[in-house]
């Protein structure tokens, strides 16, 4: 494997048999390679139940006899734009984005829209020609959505916070995505008081995430669990959180959404 075309060998067994041992063994081999070699672990995705994920088990795990051992799971994949906009639009991602803004906002053209946790960038896709200003930390995504949306939206890489309230209002939309499931209740309650600072008298802040509820199926109970965020919360949890701040004007719970089973909170914030 010193020469000709990449190649991959995929190890693959129960928890306990020794695959982390053949890997290390290949290693070995392969080290003196003057190829660099990758080794992905992809891991396993725990239930909440198990307790929260390690960051280490999402990052690079370091270097060993000159080869690159990368420590990826499911989670850290989507990490890359191209396979979040294509894990999106495979389960139907755009679905609830969509059913949000035409049952909740009435979005119109020069609207100024802050989309907080904006991702690469797809909610600019399913808006009219707005004053458009994605909020992002992640760098990949951020570089991703710049590229693509050069001419229609601006982003900037980092956290919505009290500074950028002020700068940017008033903002007639807010936009959070798939954003509240992923952030302890400490930082959804600086974010909303944040929002509320530069929001318009008449402006909205529109929530999706996913949910628990007691009705739901198996698998959709399941879905939500295995989610990247590790705040995925009840209805009434969603509710009690944003209330202190803002107004719940309206929200709903919907079942099958997606194209995989799936339970999403939908909420309209506004002024009290
Ligand atoms: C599930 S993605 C949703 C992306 C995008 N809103 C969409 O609908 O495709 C969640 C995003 O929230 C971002 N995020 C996580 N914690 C955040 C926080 N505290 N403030 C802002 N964004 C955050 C992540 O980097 C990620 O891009």
């Amino acid at each position: 494997m010193s020469q000709g075309t990449p190649e991959i060998v995929l190890v693959s067994g129960y928890s306990g048999v020794g695959k982390s041992s053949v890997v290390n063994e290949l290693h070995k081999v392969l080290a003196c390679s003057q190829q660099p070699l990758y080794a992905f672990d992809s891991g396993y995705v725990r239930s909440k139940a198990d307790g929260p994920r390690k960051l280490s088990e999402m990052g690079i795990a370091g270097e060993s006899g000159g080869a690159k051992t990368i420590n990826v799971n499911l989670y850290s994949i989507l990490g890359s734009p191209t396979i979040y906009k294509l894990v999106q639009k495979a389960v139907g991602a755009e679905k609830p984005r969509q059913y949000c803004l035409s049952r909740f906002a009435a979005v119109e053209p020069g609207n100024r829209v802050i989309d907080i946790g904006s991702g690469p960038g797809l909610a600019v896709g399913y808006l009219p020609q707005v004053d458009y200003i994605g909020f992002e930390p992640s760098e990949r995504y951020v570089q991703h959505a710049r590229r693509k949306y050069a001419n229609t939206a601006k982003f900037i890489q980092g956290y919505f916070n009290r500074a950028a309230a002020e700068e940017f209002k008033p903002y007639d939309l807010v936009l959070l995505f798939g954003v509240l499931h992923h952030c302890d209740d400490g930082t959804v309650a600086r974010m909303l008081t944040d929002i509320a600072v530069g929001l318009s008298p008449r402006g909205r802040v529109l929530t999706v995430d996913p949910c628990l509820t007691a009705t739901q199926s198996a698998w959709a109970r399941r879905v939500a669990l295995y989610d990247r965020g590790n705040y995925v919360r009840t209805p009434e949890q969603y509710t009690a959180l944003a209330s202190p701040h803002l107004r719940v004007a309206k929200c709903e719970t919907v079942d099958g959404l997606l194209y995989i089973p799936t339970t999403v909170h939908l909420a309209a914030l506004e002024h009290g």
